[in-house]
């Protein structure tokens, strides 16, 4: 069964159609990217799937309509913005969500350890770095452990080691412990450490493969040429 099954998915914002008619299936329990240029509806799409967007259309997650409320436990969403108390600690932040969740104690401090901010628990958040604050979200994610990770850009900003840690992360949550990962990035260097990705342009679904196939179908080197190859030769987005 997909984890995610959307269809006939239209979204206005602002008056404007945002989302255009995608149909998409994610797979269960492998790492798909979402990817696709500012203002392609990354966001939008994940946060139909969440629950927090109204929408024309059909999106099932884990075999329910998205946003009801018994999914919530099973979602740990990261927004693109990261949503931390700044007057709060590292610690004290991830702690809260981890006692909404009913985790054990010792869970926090596990999570925080896994964004690379081990020795930062007692820092206020408001006095941190904008990629700290946002690994500080990420972990309020994780500490859930949750079937499914919804992470919007969660390695923006962040330098290569750090990047390379929560991709292997990733990779980890989803062999090991059969964690479904949606995750959104503009940058296209990141295509390659996905199982699949779905690109989007201008609210439309372009493809959605295997990153080698993708290359393969567009005869193409890298991730950025297979894009711009296939919005060459895809008429309804080449406008
Ligand atoms: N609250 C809003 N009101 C009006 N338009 C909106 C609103 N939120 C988003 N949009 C528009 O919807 C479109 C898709 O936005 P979305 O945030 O989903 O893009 P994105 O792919 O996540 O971009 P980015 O990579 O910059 O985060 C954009 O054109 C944006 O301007
Ligand atoms: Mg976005």
């Amino acid at each position: 069964m997909a984890a995610i099954e959307i269809s006939g998915l239209d979204v206005v914002r602002g008056g404007r159609l945002v989302l255009r008619g995608i149909d998409l299936s994610v797979a269960d329990s492998i790492v798909t990217g979402l990817l696709g240029p500012s203002g392609s509806g990354k966001t939008t799409v994940m946060r139909c799937i969440v629950g927090l967007q109204r929408y024309e259309g059909s999106v099932q997650v884990l075999g329910r309509e998205a946003g009801e409320p018994l999914l919530r436990r099973e979602i740990g969403y990261m927004t693109q913005s990261p949503s931390v108390y700044p007057d709060l600690s590292a610690g004290a932040n991830v702690g809260y969500h981890a006692a909404l969740h009913g985790r054990p104690r010792g869970s926090a401090a596990e999570a925080i350890d896994m964004v690379g901010l081990a020795d930062r628990g007692g820092q206020l958040v408001g006095t941190m770095s904008g990629g700290e604050r946002s690994r500080v979200s990420l972990a309020c994610a994780l500490v859930a452990e949750p079937r499914m990770l919804v992470l919007d850009e969660p390695t923006v900003g962040l330098d290569p080691v750090l990047r390379r840690d929560l991709w292997q992360l990733f990779r980890s949550m989803s062999g090991e412990r059969g964690v479904t990962l949606l995750v959104s990035s503009h940058v296209m260097d990141e295509a390659h450490r996905c199982d699949e990705l779905v690109l989007l342009r201008e609210g439309r679904l372009l493809a959605h493969d295997a990153p080698d196939q993708l290359l393969a179908r567009t005869g193409a080197s890298e991730m950025e040429e297979a894009f711009l190859r296939l919005i060459e030769t895809t008429p309804e987005v080449s406008r």
